[in-house]
């Protein structure tokens, strides 16, 4: 009789496994733009032959590591099992995938289509049979700019960890790692010819910032990457098809250049100045009026340049105090020269110098930049049309303004797409920034692009979620308030607006899990 209800018990388990698994097997997140469930499934044997262009199948060789159960093997004669084709019809990065209880038909529109198709599979796939599900999907992505910025200034997380970021957004289907390296609070990037970036800009006297009423600690902190780091940084993410996006946040939240080099950098380099110990914007700004501050700025660009091999720069640009502008009669000369009375300009003038030394190289080499929408509050027909508005702050009006004035742009609301912010109310939430309303939902909510006119939409690149990381240190607590809302926001780059639906979204991220399980991701379940 015991052993008889324990049959019983475990036949009743695994129809509720197969159950469970059923569903897990169709759960694609981002939703693709069109897909059917067919009924049938494919097992798959233990080896198994990839047909097709080296550059499309080897993204699926290059990640059998996606396949546990399965050993791929590339084969030149013949159909494999999965066969991989070239679809120049296919938008960008569009893929269409056939899974037939036969063979996996994979076309591809270019390189990253391909990575795509994978990842689509990869979701698809149950490691316990060896299975897909039939399904016929056909997908591309609403952007093309699909971003993620981390923040590193504040703190560093090291190789491994932005490694794990790169996956986490490769799942998800993103892009643009836009890597904020540059900080009040620290400098992450050597550069040559500038070594107290190294030693100096990159250390700092606390571990934990301080805030209002609450002291820095003692514990002395710091890091910074390695040409040899970044670049292998940069491979990985390539492997990935992500671009990385470096921020050298200037002349503003420059505090740790300015401590390295006051000489050079500072308004006022007869003061003493240190690597910010607190949170907030300091205004220990560069002296934009200081030909060698600008020699500074154009030496770190051309490092960057030389380091990431993409076509866009991100300069910064937010929260730029004037004050110290103010009181130096440098600045106050220079500003006069130009013509203005605005101090903004002083800014755009020395990204003005900046561009003109871009645009001077030869066009492997050119980047287009990309600001924070206050540059918005200067003079933009000093800068080129070709400049990025990156909206953060009331984003739905200022990249509006962007796009009226010609300028491309893209959407990273401060509410709801900083996703350091806290994701509960729930008391047992550790301290971030917010009170905790920026939850998974209320981030899936948002629609990018509500009311912009058709004759402005070729405007917007697309979507970004930001991380900033005063109040996080350590990967556990990155990957918790990233995770899952990297993947609401990724719903939003992808998936076209009328596809999208909450109730829909928390179902297929459910039945994710298990992968983010099986990758080691820490996440939030408040959801
Ligand atoms: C920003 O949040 N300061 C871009």
């Amino acid at each position: 009789m015991k052993h008889f209800s324990f049959f019983v018990a475990v036949l009743a388990l695994t129809a509720s496994c197969a159950t469970t698994s059923a569903a897990v097997k169709t759960a694609v997140v981002p939703q693709p733009a069109e897909m059917t469930v067919l009924s049938g499934t494919l097992t798959l044997p233990a080896t198994v032959a990839v047909s097709g262009p080296d550059s499309l199948a080897d993204r699926l060789t290059a990640n059998a590591s996606f396949f546990p159960g399965i050993e791929l093997r590339r084969t030149s004669s013949g159909a494999g099992r999965i066969t991989f084709t070239a679809d120049p019809a296919l938008p960008a990065e569009g893929y269409s995938l056939t899974v037939s209880p036969d063979d996996i038909d994979v076309k591809a529109a270019d390189r990253a289509g391909a990575f795509y198709a994978v990842q689509t599979l990869r979701q698809l796939y149950n490691p316990a049979t060896r299975s897909f599900p039939a399904v016929e999907i056909t997908d591309w992505p609403r952007f093309g700019y699909r971003g993620f910025m981390l923040d590193e200034g504040r703190h560093i997380f090291g190789v491994d960890q932005v490694k794990k970021v790169l996956d986490m957004m490769a799942l998800n289907k993103l892009n643009r790692f836009h890597w904020h390296l540059t900080e009040d609070q620290g400098w992450r990037m050597e550069v040559p010819g500038y070594p107290r970036l190294a030693t100096v800009a990159a250390c700092r006297a606390c571990d934990r910032l301080g805030w209002k009423d609450q002291q820095p600690d003692s514990t002395e902190y710091g890091g910074y990457y390695t040409d040899d780091q970044m670049r292998d940084i940069v491979a990985y993410a390539a492997e990935r098809c992500i671009e990385i996006i470096p921020e050298i946040d200037i002349p503003g939240h420059s505090q740790a250049a300015v401590a390295a080099y006051p000489e050079i950098l500072a308004c006022d380099p007869e003061n003493p100045h240190e690597v910010w110990r607190r949170m907030g914007v300091s205004d220990d700004v560069i002296n934009v009026a200081n030909p060698a501050a600008v020699k500074f700025a154009k030496d770190v660009i051309d490092h960057a340049i030389d380091i990431f091999p993409y076509g866009y720069l991100h300069l910064g640009g937010d929260e730029c105090p004037t004050a110290k502008w103010e009181s130096n009669p440098q600045c106050t000369a220079l500003l006069d020269s130009i013509g203005s009375t605005n101090y903004r300009d002083l800014q755009l003038n020395f990204y003005r110098e900046l561009q003109r030394h871009i645009d001077a190289k030869p066009a492997r080499d050119r980047r287009r930049l990309i600001f924070w929408n206050e540059v918005l509050h200067g003079n933009t027909s000093m800068l080129d049309t070709s400049i990025v508005i990156m909206a953060w702050v009331g984003a739905d009006k200022a990249a509006r303004e962007a796009a009226e004035k010609g300028l491309s742009t893209i959407l990273t609301p401060q509410i709801p797409y900083y996703i350091n912010r806290k994701q509960s109310t729930d008391p047992s939430e550790p301290l971030s920034q917010g009170t905790g309303t920026e939850t998974l939902e209320r981030v899936y909510s948002y629609v990018p692009m509500a009311d912009v006119p058709d004759s402005l939409a070729g405007r917007y690149m697309g979507v970004q979620a930001n991380f900033w990381s005063e109040y996080v240190s350590t990967p556990e607590f990155l990957e918790y308030l990233m995770m899952p809302r990297l993947a609401a926001v990724a719903e939003a780059a992808w998936t076209p607006q009328a596809e999208r639906d909450y109730p829909s979204f928390v179902t297929r991220l459910r039945q994710l899990l298990p992968l983010y399980d099986r990758m080691g991701w820490n996440y939030c379940r408040k959801f």
